[in-house]
């Protein structure tokens, strides 16, 4: 869908990251939108959720409550080999995780602490810098290139001699964008000692055949260093379930496990998931869609000569060129929810794809909101 070149070709959009000016701070204390749906509530498009759900398959599983008075064991230990078998990695480098964010929230346990840091973007996922806020390491934030790429050399360098854990979120939340991969394997050969990269591949399945970009569960590097962190959430639509995993060495997996909750996964999300993986199908005919509502999305875009970020998952962040706090404001008061400001980014709206007629009501009040002003 997107060549390197056109990748490229948004650097100069790119500069409203890169010169971070002070931010206001009624950004910063805007608080997340709703997000559970309600019958005939508003149009969600700010979590970046599936909006067409979980699999068939996994609609049609016939008795969804079999086995849910039994303790969950059988069902982890059933998907942690599906996925080491898909992976092509042994079950002890295998973590499940209530939702990834628990295993966001095990790697901070484990690789941060006091005297250690947590290094991010900015602006990046957010979630895995109050875990390391609360394991009492320091939080040291790096702005995102111009790009949108992670500053990889800045980010190294900021660890320091007692080392901590990066997090690099691949595509990253909220920009839509990739970190090339040559970057990240010089990245990582050169990291100073005791530091860990959290690799969070979320938004893997959205992204296109694209030589910027390869998995690092596809072709791993160094997982005594690096831990990769997959979803149930995105392409599986399985947000409310809460199931995640991590893949890294067993040593890694193990040290992480000792901060896990006892039974964190729950045996309808676990049978869920293996309903899920054995679906390639229906998988392809996720991804497929996304790729048609992205490129529909961008098509309206650039009717309306809008400056869209090339996207690489299922929810795009484009320049509305006005305060986001109005936009968004706007958007509510039409009873559709976009995501949250993203300091400094304080003209950009991240806008999550909704289904066909969810994005013609967004079109509509964008149309209204611009012929209003
Ligand atoms: C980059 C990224 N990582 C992790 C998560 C957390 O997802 P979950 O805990 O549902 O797996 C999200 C959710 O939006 C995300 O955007």
């Amino acid at each position: 869908m997107l060549s390197r070149r056109s990748f490229f070709k948004t650097a100069g959009l790119g500069a409203a990251v890169a010169a971070t000016a002070s931010l206001p701070t009624e950004l910063l204390s805007w608080a997340e939108p709703q997000r559970a749906p309600q019958p005939g509530g508003p149009i969600l498009l700010n979590s970046n959720e599936n909006a067409y759900g979980p699999l068939p398959s996994v609609l049609a599983m016939k008795d969804p409550f079999q086995d849910a008075n039994r303790y969950p064991d059988k069902g982890y230990d059933k998907l942690i080999e599906r996925i080491a078998a898909m992976h092509n990695v042994k079950a002890d480098q295998v973590t499940l995780g209530c939702g990834s964010t628990e295993i966001l929230k095990m790697a901070a346990s484990a690789f941060t602490g006091p005297g250690k840091k947590l290094v991010m973007a900015s602006p990046t996922f957010e979630a895995i810098e109050f875990y390391a806020r609360a394991a009492n390491a320091e939080v040291v934030k790096v702005p995102l290139a111009a790009s949108y790429s992670h500053q990889l050399v800045q980010m190294a360098e900021a660890v320091g001699k007692n080392g901590g854990l990066i997090y690099v979120c691949n595509p990253n939340n909220p920009t839509a964008s990739v970190t090339p991969r040559r970057s990240l394997e010089i990245f990582i050969r050169n990291l100073p000692p005791d530091t860990y990269v959290l690799m969070d591949e979320a938004y893997h399945d959205f992204v296109p055949v694209a030589a910027d970009y390869i998995s690092f569960l596809s072709t791993p590097i160094d997982p005594d260093r690096v831990i990769v962190a997959r979803t149930f959430s995105k392409i599986y639509g399985m947000a409310g379930l809460r199931l995640g995993y991590a893949v890294t060495s067993a040593r890694n997996s193990k040290a992480m496990a000792a901060h896990k909750l006892e039974d964190s996964t729950n045996i309808l999300a676990l049978r869920a998931g293996i309903t899920s993986l054995a679906n390639d199908d229906e998988h392809q005919t996720a991804v497929l869609r996304n790729g048609f509502d992205r490129d529909e999305f961008q098509r309206q875009a650039a009717l309306r000569k809008l400056q869209v970020i090339p996207s690489w998952t299922n929810f795009v962040m484009f320049n509305t060129q006005r305060p986001i706090r109005t936009v968004i404001d706007y958007f509510k008061n039409n009873n559709i929810r976009i995501g949250r400001p993203f300091p400094p980014m304080d003209t950009f709206a991240r806008v999550s794809l909704g289904k066909p007629e969810e994005m013609k009501a967004f079109w509509q009040v964008w149309d209204k909101m611009v012929a209003n002003k």
